[in-house]
């Protein structure tokens, strides 16, 4: 159990969502794969939400689930959440076969996840029984780093970008920003991309006033 927390804690927080890849299994057959967010919970379980619309949402509340064995996959590899998205059987064909799985995933947890149907929501924590490690140092995958390094780019962009289309770096910004809000509790985080936009707002506005100011 010990080991299990150490690994959760070492990849997963409770304030930042890390995005994972889950396949859920029913008596051996995989029954539902998709990527989800996480968060580390309580008792070093971990948590997170499945919102309607997915058919893996209607199969937990038509069959009445309330668990299911699963595994999670760790990976900052795009092209398995593509894959998981896009190709679902393949996805399976990876997450189910050894060889696989240590191409894709940095570490693989294996649990129990129960799930509590909240409406529109079900709440789903998972309690981790197995670790299997294929990489040193796994690292998951959040939306907060990329929406940071993403915004840092295009601020970086602003000095050399026409007048014309400084309004439209701006409202990226702001998308970006919203990213980070949603999907992190981290003050840093948030005093970061807050930095950012308020940066950018005032390097488009300095600009505007000198080199736009013939309306180029
Ligand atoms: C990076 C990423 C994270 C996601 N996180 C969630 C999530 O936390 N909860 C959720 O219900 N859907 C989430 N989704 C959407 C589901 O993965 C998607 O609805 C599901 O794959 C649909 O498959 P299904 O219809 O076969 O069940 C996420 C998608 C991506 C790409």
């Amino acid at each position: 159990m010990k080991d299990v927390c150490e690994s959760l804690k070492a990849i997963f927080s409770t304030d930042t969502w890390g995005e994972v890849i889950v396949s859920f299994y029913n008596e051996n057959r995989v029954v539902g794969l998709m990527p989800l967010g996480l968060k580390l919970s309580e008792e070093c379980t971990l948590s997170g939400r499945l919102y309607a619309g997915s058919r893996f949402y209607s199969y937990i509340i038509s069959a009445g689930i309330t668990e299911l064995k699963c595994n999670v996959c760790v990976t900052q590899d795009p092209v398995l959440f593509c894959t998981a998205i896009f190709d679902k059987s393949k996805a399976i064909e990876i997450l189910t076969r050894e060889a696989l799985l240590k191409k894709y995933c940095d570490i693989c947890f294996t649990g129990f996840c129960e799930f509590q149907n909240r409406g529109d929501i079900i709440d789903l924590r998972v309690k981790i029984i197995e670790i299997v490690l294929y990489r040193e140092l796994p690292r998951v995958f959040t939306r907060v780093n990329a929406a940071i390094i993403e915004a840092l780019i295009w601020f970086t962009k602003i000095p050399y970008m026409e007048c014309r289309d400084l309004a439209t770096i701006l409202e990226k910004l702001e998308f970006l920003r919203e990213i980070v809000y949603r999907s992190t509790q981290k003050k840093l985080y948030i005093e970061f991309i807050d930095l950012i936009y308020s940066k950018a707002l005032e390097l488009v506005r300095e600009i505007e006033s000198s080199r736009c100011r013939s309306g180029d």
